[in-house]
């Protein structure tokens, strides 16, 4: 790609050795798991732009729907001419959607897989030459920092697809609360946030018939055998998705279909017929259950947007100044 004047990447990648030492934790703790944000490896965020376009994954339509039905009252509500941060960027139309009603000074990025970023964060600076693009390469579950932005600029950020419904309720009370940080007084948070609804629909999105979503599962474990020396035989797990209405939550395991023993960098992890790695938690939300969540983290619900089937909402937040 052309040298852009207006395009600047900050690499704050984390290290091997965290996904070292989570998998080994994960696999040796006695319920098997692993965080769902190692998922994005290359081919992992690959995959998940194809789930997005399956017939049976409503939530990346009906949120991109709500975006463009209701852009300019967001734009408003956001506050123009100040800096966009997005918290996850993925596939480039949602944010596209947004930047073009609300046309910021400067738009930061954050993305944990860096080569998904820089490919679409670099095409949005190409497109935008006016616009200031300040890409970092982060794991958005922890603290990080961002660049000198100037201070006086007001600041919002968008959260889409909810992502936030792939923390336990604790870690997001915790994220929620450093996003209000960083946004500081009167910052705005614009979130997707996906909706409870029949389990069946659910079940579907989750195990969707082209395979897609277990590829996408499964490709947890190529990552491992690539990058850690692992010997996952990939044939000898299946995916597997349900839905814990106690819990409000999608569960996505990767199931072992026999007895086996894997060797990762020396260490050995035995499977049970049936034992599962935990691979990822989705929470779905009524939207007064969200607005609690996101009051105990200092945001204050300001505007929610939902489509007519109820199936997914955006919520503008503000951070409450006292
Ligand atoms: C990124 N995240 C919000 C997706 C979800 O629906 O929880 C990840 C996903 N997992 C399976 N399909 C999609």
């Amino acid at each position: 790609m052309k040298t852009l004047a207006n395009f600047h990447f900050h690499d704050m990648q984390p290290a091997l050795d965290d996904f070292r030492t989570a998998v080994i934790a994960g696999l040796s703790e006695q319920r098997k798991c692993l965080s769902p944000k190692f998922f994005y490896d290359e081919r992992g965020s690959q995959l998940f732009d194809a789930i997005t376009e399956v017939p049976e994954y409503y939530p990346t339509r009906t949120e991109i729907a709500l975006l463009h039905r209701y852009k300019d009252e967001m734009a408003e509500m956001l506050g123009r001419d100040g800096l966009l941060i997005e918290l996850g960027s993925g596939s480039d139309v949602k944010i596209r959607v947004l930047l073009d009603a609300l046309l910021p000074r400067a738009y930061a990025p954050i993305d944990i897989s860096r080569a998904h970023l820089h490919m679409s964060a670099g095409a949005i600076a190409n497109d935008h030459p006016k616009l200031a693009v300040h890409a970092v390469c982060a794991d958005y579950s922890k603290p990080f920092a961002l660049p000198d932005f100037d201070t006086a600029w007001h600041r919002a950020a968008f959260f889409p697809g909810s992502s936030i419904g792939n923390f336990d309720p604790p870690q997001a009370r915790e994220f929620l609360g450093r996003v209000a940080s960083l946004l500081g007084p009167d910052g705005r948070l614009l979130i997707g946030v996906d909706l409870k609804k029949n389990p069946t629909c659910l079940h579907a999105a989750y195990n969707d018939r082209q395979g897609i979503t277990a590829e996408f599962n499964l490709n947890l474990l190529t990552r491992i055998n690539r990058e850690l020396g692992g010997d996952f035989e990939i044939g000898a797990f299946h995916h597997d998705a349900r839905y814990n209405a106690e819990l409000g939550r999608v569960e996505m395991h990767i199931v072992a279909t026999s007895s086996q023993r894997v060797r990762i960098d020396g260490n050995h992890y035995e499977f049970l017929a049936g034992e599962s790695i935990h691979t990822e938690n989705s929470y779905k939300f009524s939207v007064e259950e969200f607005q609690a969540l996101a009051a105990q983290s200092g945001l204050c619900s300001l505007q929610v947007w939902q489509d007519d089937a109820a199936q997914f909402s955006v919520h503008c937040l503000g951070v409450n100044n006292q």
